[in-house]
Formats: C-alpha cells, sequence, structure tokens
C-alpha cells in the first residue's frame, strides 16, 4: 500500500531531475527569442527619433524608461552612398566602402543599440567576462519610419570589413587573452581577435563586445547557470575572478541545495504519507478490534484468530457450532 505515494514521490524527483538540462536548452531557445523581442523594441524606439530626418546624420532615441541604461541611435542612409562611399563614423562604428545590402531597397536605417548595463542580462555568456558593453548594428528598410517589427535586411562587407573601436574597455586580466565576440541574428557566436586593444571587425550586422575566459572553473555539468542569473559576468571590476569564483560556487551551491531540498521534501511527502497510511490502518484496526470485542461479547465464546476475515460471519459460524 505505501507502495503507491512512495514511487510518486520519487518519480517527481526523477522528473526534476531529467528535466533540468532540457530546462537550460529552453533558456537558451528563449535568450534569442529575447534578443529579438529587444532588437524589435529597440528599432521602434530608434526610429522614433527621427523628425524629418536628413540621410546620413545621427539620430538618438530614447528607450521605454524599463530598459534605462540602453542607448539607441539611428542613422539612414541612401543604399547608394552607403555602398560608394560608406560612414566614417557612427558611434563606435567606421562602415568602409563596399557593404551591400539584401533585398533591395532605396533607403535603408542603421539601428545602434549600446546596451550598457543590460549587456549579460541579455547577452549572458557562460565563462567569459565582459570588458564592454555589447553593441549592435541592424539594417531595416526605411521606407516606413514608422513601421514596427520591421525584419531586418541583410547587409554585409564585400571588401574591407567593418570596424568597431570600443571606447571604455576595462583592462585585460593578467594572463588572459581578450577576444572580440559577435553575435549574429540567429544565435550563433563566434569570436576572433582584438586588434589594438579595442578594435573589432566584422562583415556583418549583429551584436558585438570584448570578453575574456573567466578563470572560474566550469559548472558542475548538472547546473549549467540560467542566463541572467549570473551577475558577474558583467563589466566587472579587475581581479574579479575570486569574486566569480564564490559566484559560481553560489550558482553551484543553490542547484545542489535545491536538488538536496526536492529529494528532502520527496522523502518527507513519502514519510507523511506513510505515517497518516500508518496512522488510519491503527484506527482501523482499533475500530475493527472493538467491533469485534463487541461481536464476540454478543454472538457468545468464538474466538476468531483472523479479523479480516471473520468479522463478517461470525453468525453463520456461530451457528455451525452449537
Ligand atoms: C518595456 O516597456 C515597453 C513600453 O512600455 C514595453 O513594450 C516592453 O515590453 C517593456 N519591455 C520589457 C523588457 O519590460
Ligand atoms: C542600468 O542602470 C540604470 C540606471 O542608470 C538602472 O535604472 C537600470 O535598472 C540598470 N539596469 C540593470 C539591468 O541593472
Ligand atoms: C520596404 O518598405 C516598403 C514600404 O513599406 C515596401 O513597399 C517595400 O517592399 C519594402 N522593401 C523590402 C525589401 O522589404
Ligand atoms: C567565425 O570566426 C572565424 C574566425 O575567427 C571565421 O573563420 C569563421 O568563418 C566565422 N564563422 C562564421 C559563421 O562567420
Amino acid at each position: 500500500m505505501g507502495l503507491l505515494p512512495r514511487s510518486h514521490a520519487m518519480l517527481v524527483v526523477l522528473i526534476w531531475i531529467f528535466w533540468l538540462p532540457k530546462r537550460s536548452a529552453e533558456l537558451v531557445d528563449s535568450s534569442i527569442r529575447d534578443h529579438r523581442t529587444l532588437d524589435a523594441l529597440l528599432q521602434d524606439y530608434a526610429f522614433r527619433a527621427f523628425v524629418r530626418p536628413r540621410t546620413g546624420i545621427v539620430y538618438d532615441g530614447v528607450v521605454p524608461s524599463n530598459l534605462t541604461g540602453i542607448s539607441i541611435s539611428a542613422m539612414r542612409l541612401r543604399r547608394g552612398s552607403l555602398k560608394a562611399r560608406g560612414v566614417k563614423a557612427y558611434k563606435e562604428f567606421e562602415i568602409p566602402v563596399g557593404v551591400v545590402v539584401h533585398p533591395y531597397v532605396k533607403r535603408l536605417v542603421l539601428v545602434y543599440q549600446n546596451l550598457g548595463n543590460w549587456s549579460t542580462v541579455y547577452y549572458p555568456l557562460a565563462n567569459y567576462v565582459y570588458l564592454a558593453p555589447v553593441l549592435g548594428l541592424l539594417a531595416y528598410n526605411a521606407s516606413d519610419l514608422s513601421a514596427k517589427n520591421l525584419p531586418e535586411l541583410d547587409i554585409r562587407a564585400s571588401g574591407q570589413p567593418i570596424s568597431l573601436k570600443f571606447s571604455d574597455v576595462k583592462s585585460v586580466p593578467d594572463g588572459s587573452v581578450a577576444k572580440c565576440v559577435w553575435f549574429n541574428l540567429h544565435g550563433l557566436v563566434n569570436f576572433s581577435n582584438v586588434v589594438s586593444g579595442n578594435v573589432c571587425s566584422t562583415f556583418e550586422q549583429g551584436h558585438f563586445s570584448i570578453v575574456v575566459e573567466s578563470t572560474a572553473p566550469s559548472p558542475a555539468p548538472v547546473s549549467p547557470a540560467p542566463p541572467g542569473e549570473v551577475p558577474n559576468e558583467g563589466p566587472t571590476t579587475r581581479g574579479g575572478g575570486k569574486k566569480k569564483n564564490t559566484t559560481v560556487w553560489i550558482v553551484v551551491g543553490s542547484v545542489v541545495g535545491g536538488l538536496a531540498l526536492l529529494v528532502f521534501l520527496g522523502v518527507l511527502a513519502v514519510w507523511v504519507q506513510g505515517y497518516k497510511h500508518r496512522k488510519k490502518m491503527q484506527q482501523m484496526e482499533k475500530a475493527a478490534e472493538v467491533g469485534e470485542a463487541l461481536h464476540m461479547t454478543s454472538v457468545g465464546n468464538t474466538k476468531a484468530p483472523a479479523a479480516m476475515v471473520t468479522r463478517t460471519q461470525p453468525t453463520l459460524e456461530s451457528e455451525y457450532v452449537p
């Protein structure tokens, strides 16, 4: 009888354990969805900066208050002039000649994003520490400046790459090598070398930053740190290695602790079930004994060895034993 609740509790624990890795995979998917949602929102707000826009001028946008800390800009360009002349300086970006746009549009808008202190919230990167904010450069159709949810155009440097000169790079911890990181719009992450300490280059649009590999041991396989819950991934202080270390252990500790708690709760549930069951059985037995005793007095001196079987039939038996 006690088997049922016990197996239920075990099932819960097992499901939880097998569900863990799946859950983190979903988090990765959902972070890509979050990127696209954020890009769409920032496209909308960047386009709002345009009031009778002139081409080739940078317009700074205002983000909604729930995203304070992110800065955005927009610049409208003729496709032909982008390709023929490039853009000497658009915030940190320098766009060379030869950038081609697909599909065909007459004019395009380049939306610039600086995710600031939101970089690690939207672009958490396990085992890496950001030395600079995440910057984005995305291209959109400029034909309708009040459009929302526009798909990005495809832009590609056909000659020299587009370069980004980060202005505020934190110093590289001793023994680490800084890397440029590029997130494309489909969730692909690629690393390349930093040039001159703060310059990265790209042939495509997307999001960019400078990172170093963190020295902390990677978390246990069962507990990949959920994005957004590793606060020290961010643009942190120098020599944050120790701090990062403890953060990882806190994360590992919470996961292990959570697991232990769950197992404990499962065991507790089994015990409570068993206890309730035993108590009920005791009560039933007591009731049965009382019933039997009463019955026996009324029936006579017939002593029944097993109450369960005999309880319903003492009258019959007593008839056979006159
Ligand atoms: C922030 O606010 C805007 C406008 O109020 C809303 O559309 C958006 O969903 C919010 N985003 C987040 C991440 O809270
Ligand atoms: C970023 O900083 C701003 C203030 O400058 C604050 O309002 C916002 O909550 C911060 N965002 C995060 C994710 O910490
Ligand atoms: C650009 O937007 C205009 C107006 O909304 C539309 O007619 C045109 O098809 C769009 N071009 C592309 C390539 O999406
Ligand atoms: C990733 O970067 C390497 C160089 O760092 C490059 O060779 C490779 O083509 C890149 N991958 C993609 C998909 O762009």
